[in-house]
């Protein structure tokens, strides 16, 4: 029964524009709150390079019109209407998986992901996290935020969690750990918005 729920979900979730619309309903207020974060992260980025890793339909693009964004992401329709919504000469989308990431003719000052290594097994996150760190320019960083199970009572953010189509939603103490056991993380934090709970973490050269 549940990998029936999980086909349909898998399959409505690739029409890009069903799943902008769920997106908006369900983590509205988790978008918001990431993109105040990254505009803290980033307070000067004109002229910067700019990775987004997984980038889906492409949004987080206008947060870095000053910028040379590159995104990437496994979907071939979702990268369809990122280049048919989001197409400026600033901005480059190319579909790519993150495991095992497109070579790219320069470092990047800022990688930045959002929502993706829940969808990614431990050892394809380190080998994925491993492989940007290699991508990044002097003094660069890693900034990524991702899925967790809520750490306190919250059957609406638990349900939602169980019901993603990422298949390894981890604990934010199980995500921890696998982070301090590989990398020596700047920040490793944990947030909540509207009823999802996520974590977010910084990584260095
Ligand atoms: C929850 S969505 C987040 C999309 C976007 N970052 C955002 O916040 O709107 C997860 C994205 O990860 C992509 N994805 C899953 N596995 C991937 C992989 N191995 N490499 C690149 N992208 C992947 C999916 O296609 C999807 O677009």
């Amino acid at each position: 029964m549940s990998k029936i729920v999980d086909g349909i979900i898998s399959k409505q979730m690739e029409i890009p524009k069903l799943y902008h619309f769920v997106q908006k309903v369900i983590a509205g207020p988790l978008h918001k709150k990431v993109e105040e974060m990254m505009v803290q992260e980033m307070p000067d980025i004109t002229g910067r390079k700019v990775l987004d890793v997984g980038c889906g339909l492409g949004n987080y693009s206008t947060l870095f019109s000053n910028a040379q964004y590159t995104g990437f992401d496994l979907s071939p329709a979702y990268i369809d209407y990122a280049n048919l919504t989001f197409n400026k000469s600033n901005t480059s989308f190319s579909i790519g998986n993150a495991v095992t990431p497109p070579s790219f003719s320069e470092n990047f000052d800022f990688i930045f992901s959002v929502g993706l290594y829940h969808h990614i097994s431990d050892e394809e996150t380190i080998k994925s996290l491993k492989a940007l760190q290699r991508m990044l320019a002097e003094a660069g960083s890693i900034f990524i935020v991702d899925a967790v199970f809520p750490k306190n009572f919250n059957v609406p953010g638990y349900v939602l969690r169980k019901l993603d189509r990422g298949k390894h939603v981890r604990s934010f103490r199980a995500y921890k750990e696998l982070l301090e056991d590989n990398f020596v993380p700047t920040a490793v934090d944990y947030h909540t918005a509207g009823v999802l709970d996520f974590i977010v973490y910084k990584l260095g050269v």
